[in-house]
């Protein structure tokens, strides 16, 4: 079946931009651009908004530009129309990480509005959790939401859970003493009027029983960091691609941004444990090599209380201007 491109209002567009920024990001450092023009949207990874420090390689930069990805194709299917999505479409221009094409006018499911409502209410949770177990189902129903962004997500047995834990202990404490950290933790810590980076009151509490290594963003505070007994038997997840390069973070961010809605949507709260990854002797142990994957994210799910929304740069200050337009936003 032909298709037939079709040509949205702008403000439609610009409506769905603004809603993909919502997405999750390494500290909120919303390290993403995006150029609407016409019927498609660039979007491009910010190399000035990358952790040099903690993400060299930029693999969690490209996959929180992954998870905007998804929004915005999220975002404009509810608005009713469908879109296709090329990952790194022109070689010669490699910040350019993604071009959602819109392709033809198609009323969203029960199921998209569903999931599109969870994208302002999900928030990364770094409270306890109570100690009820999440329902088989919907651990089924958070594994086909990777499948269906080509990503591979495991639920960790008892067994697997603790040296998961474990690692991502081991991972935080080596973290900490690695040179710049600490400044570069700053810098996304710093509160005030910004608009990025993750505030104070967003850093939750610590584990009491220090089992469960949620970063510590209040590190840089002078005020001690209050904490509480978590859940001893957390849900822990892993998500997992097939290969690792570029073209994988991007998918790897769309399945994450998939899977934290789908859960969003079943009530659950969610916090990704990012440490292990960070540490190349760490990652390396998270899965038995003879599957040939690469871990990608590792991620707490189970039930938590209401969190607030972090704070997101205007848009205006993410939009590039097309060939032919202006960067000027409507106000409201
Ligand atoms: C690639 C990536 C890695 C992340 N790693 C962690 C982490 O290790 N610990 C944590 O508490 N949050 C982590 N987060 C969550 C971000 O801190 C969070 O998305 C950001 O502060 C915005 O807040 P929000 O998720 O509530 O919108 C990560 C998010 C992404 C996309």
């Amino acid at each position: 079946m032909s298709t037939i491109p079709v040509q949205p209002p702008r403000c439609v567009l610009l409506d769905c931009v603004r809603t993909a920024t919502e997405a999750p990001s390494l500290h909120n450092s919303q390290p993403w651009r995006f150029r609407p023009r016409g019927a498609m949207v660039d979007v491009y990874a910010d190399p000035g908004r990358r952790l040099r420090v903690l993400d060299p390689s930029g693999r969690e930069q490209l996959i929180s530009v992954g998870a905007a990805v998804f929004t915005l194709r999220l975002a404009i299917r509810r608005a009713g129309y469908r879109s296709d999505v090329n990952i790194f479409p022109e070689p010669a221009e490699p910040d350019l990480a993604a071009r959602v094409t819109l392709a033809h006018a198609a009323a969203p499911s029960t199921a998209v509005r569903a999931l599109a409502a969870a994208i302002g209410r999900r928030h990364t949770n770094r409270w306890p959790f109570a100690e009820t177990p999440v329902a088989a189902d919907i651990l089924d129903a958070l594994r086909a939401a990777a499948r269906r962004e080509r990503a591979v997500l495991a639920v960790a047995h008892p067994a697997g859970r603790e040296a998961i834990l474990r690692l991502a202990r081991s991972a935080d404490r080596w973290l900490r003493d690695r040179p710049g950290r600490r400044e570069e933790l700053a810098r996304w810590t710093a509160g005030g009027t910004r608009h990025d980076g993750v505030p104070r009151w967003a850093a939750g509490l610590r584990d009491e029983n220090d089992a469960i290594p949620t970063r510590d963003f209040a590190e840089s505070s002078s005020e001690p960091r209050r904490s509480a007994p978590f859940e001893p038997y957390p849900t822990i997840l892993v998500l997992a691609t097939a290969g690792d390069r570029w073209p994988d973070w991007i998918r790897a961010g769309q399945a994450l941004q998939r899977v934290l809605l789908t859960a969003t949507w079943k009530g659950l709260a969610t916090t990704p444990i990012s440490q292990p990854l960070e540490v190349p002797w760490a990652r390396r142990m998270l899965l038995d090599p003879a599957t040939g994957l690469s871990v990608q994210m590792v991620l707490r799910v189970g039930y938590g209380g209401k969190t607030d929304a972090t704070r997101r740069r205007p848009i205006a200050e993410v939009l590039l201007p097309g060939p032919h337009t202006s960067a000027m936003v409507p106000a409201g």
